[in-house]
């Protein structure tokens, strides 16, 4: 089943329109989306729902969502209203296939392409899809599915060979928001656009690479869902993956779709498989206890609202990993992430190697004295990190760093994640979302992790919150001779 990928979208339904994700990202990024004149003018968005009974009450809901969620000088009377004339409550039970003929009505005849965004757990993605191709709403199409798709490889696959029954595989859209971020995509411009990363950009030249994800927030609200997955499926399987194969790749020929995808794809593939009988060499999992954040005493994880009290899920993950092939053979990949942690930061941190010899003293061979530090968030900053003379007599040598502050830069042109995906949606763009072969390539690699640590059953390793995680993290990198990068500062 082909379908034209460059038609522009003019109806975008919302499935699980006034749920959490909806309300916090979708919804708001779409109105920012209008208000920055980037929807097609005649995009239709309509919002299956069954909470109101009138669409009047869908748009006070709507109002107060958008003005919650986005900065209030970005709510104008003026695109707040062009927005809502584009706003249809289609009131049905989306868990019903008899409700869908009411849908199909409701779109009525499409010129163009219909989005069908489903912001629903994943049991209900292969219900709804097979109510939409009953109805004959699967042809010109483009879904969207948010993670987590599956809990495993084996329901992953299922869920993925089900809706493949219905959509080709160029209508699924699968969404990871960390590959929306506009500083993920300056990733790419920093490594193809530049001359002078390349050639460093390599096993020769390169000690070690550093990607964290930490977050301050806990499970918010979430916790009875985030305690059936844990950190290594909300954060690694996906984001953390993501980037690591986005440093990694290889130079794709163009910035198409299939070409940037087959070079993650060689990544993930080329991940040294997990040594079953020895995880904890390679892999650190930890759960939060009270603690402290800005200030303010927080509770334990097992404290938290819907969280069991013995619970043992993770909520702080890291890993040592290698991509084994030419470029990179040796070099250790560090991967952190967690809830409740000492700050909130998405930064990689790539450490070259020392200068061969010692013409300049003894300092001139310190292990990460030149360093490229990519901050994602919150701000989105590069720092290149190097050996100066400090002035004076002698030859004392002391790290500097240059410092792109692309918020300085580029403040007035910023797009969230979310709206930048859904444009790409609308536009038929699928270079930023996430293939089939990525998604289970990612799966099958962090599977013999899940399996050994289900197997063990020991309880992860306790950290304060407001900490880094567990000393465990830190001795897995002093055995490959490091140190995270905030242990060094
Ligand atoms: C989501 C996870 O995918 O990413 C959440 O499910 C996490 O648990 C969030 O908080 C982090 O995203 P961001 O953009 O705030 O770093």
């Amino acid at each position: 089943m082909k379908n034209p990928p460059h038609l522009d979208a003019t109806s975008f339904v919302l499935f699980g329109g006034t749920g959490d994700l909806a309300m916090r990202k979708i919804l708001p990024a779409l109105y920012e989306a209008e208000m920055c004149n980037r929807l097609p003018s005649e995009l239709r968005i309509l919002i299956v729902a069954r909470k109101f009974d009138v669409r009047t009450q869908l748009i006070d809901w709507l109002n107060d969502c958008v003005r919650n969620h986005v900065a209030h000088e970005r709510f104008e009377a003026a695109a707040w209203k062009r927005f809502i004339e584009r706003v249809e409550y289609v009131r049905l039970d989306f868990s019903q296939a008899k409700d869908f003929p009411a849908l199909r009505d409701a779109l009525g005849e499409q010129s163009g392409q219909t989005i069908f965004y489903l912001a629903t757990g994943p049991a209900l993605f292969v219900p709804i899809c097979r109510a939409l191709a009953a109805v004959g709403l699967n042809r010109k199409a483009r879904i969207v599915l948010e993670k987590p798709l599956g809990y495993d490889s084996r329901s992953s696959h299922e869920i993925n060979d089900q809706v493949s029954e219905i959509f080709a595989e160029n209508q699924i859209y699968r969404i990871d928001h960390y590959l929306g971020k506009e500083s993920v995509q300056n990733l790419l411009a920093l490594r193809f656009g530049n001359t002078l990363f390349e050639p460093l950009w390599r096993r020769e030249w390169v000690e070690s690479v550093q990607i964290t994800i930490a977050e301050e927030l806990g499970v918010e609200g979430r916790g009875e869902f985030y305690d059936s997955i844990g950190a290594l499926r909300d954060m690694v399987q996906n984001h953390l993956l993501q980037l690591l194969s986005i440093i990694a790749m290889e130079p794709p020929h163009s910035m198409d779709a299939d070409a940037v995808r087959d070079e993650k794809l060689r990544v993930l593939r080329a991940l040294k498989p997990v040594p079953v009988n020895d995880v904890d060499s390679i892999a650190v999992r930890g759960q939060y206890n009270r603690g402290v954040i800005r200030s303010s005493p927080v509770p334990a994880y097992a404290e938290e609202a819907g969280i069991p009290r013995a619970s043992m899920t993770e909520t702080f993950v890291a890993l040592q990993v290698e991509v084994e092939n030419w470029r990179w053979a040796g070099v250790p990949f560090f991967l952190r992430t967690g809830k409740r942690l000492a700050d909130r930061v998405a930064e990689i941190v790539i450490t070259f190697q020392a200068v061969p010899h010692s013409a300049l003293g003894s300092e001139s061979v310190r292990s990460g004295s030149n360093r490229l530090v990519i901050r994602l968030q919150p701000n989105e900053e590069i720092r290149l990190y190097c050996l100066a003379k400090r002035p004076g007599e002698g030859m004392t040598l002391q790290p500097v760093h240059l410092n792109i502050d692309f918020d300085r830069f580029f403040a007035p042109d910023r797009m969230d994640a979310y709206q930048r995906l859904l444009i790409d949606v609308i536009h038929g763009r699928l270079a930023l979302f996430v293939r089939r072969d990525e998604q289970e390539a990612a799966w099958r690699w962090v599977e013999p992790i899940l399996n050994e640590w289900s197997i063990r059953n020991k309880p992860p390793r306790p950290y304060v919150a407001g900490s880094w995680g567990p000393a465990a993290s830190s001795a897995m990198l002093a055995r490959a001779g490091t140190c995270w990068f905030e242990e060094e500062n």
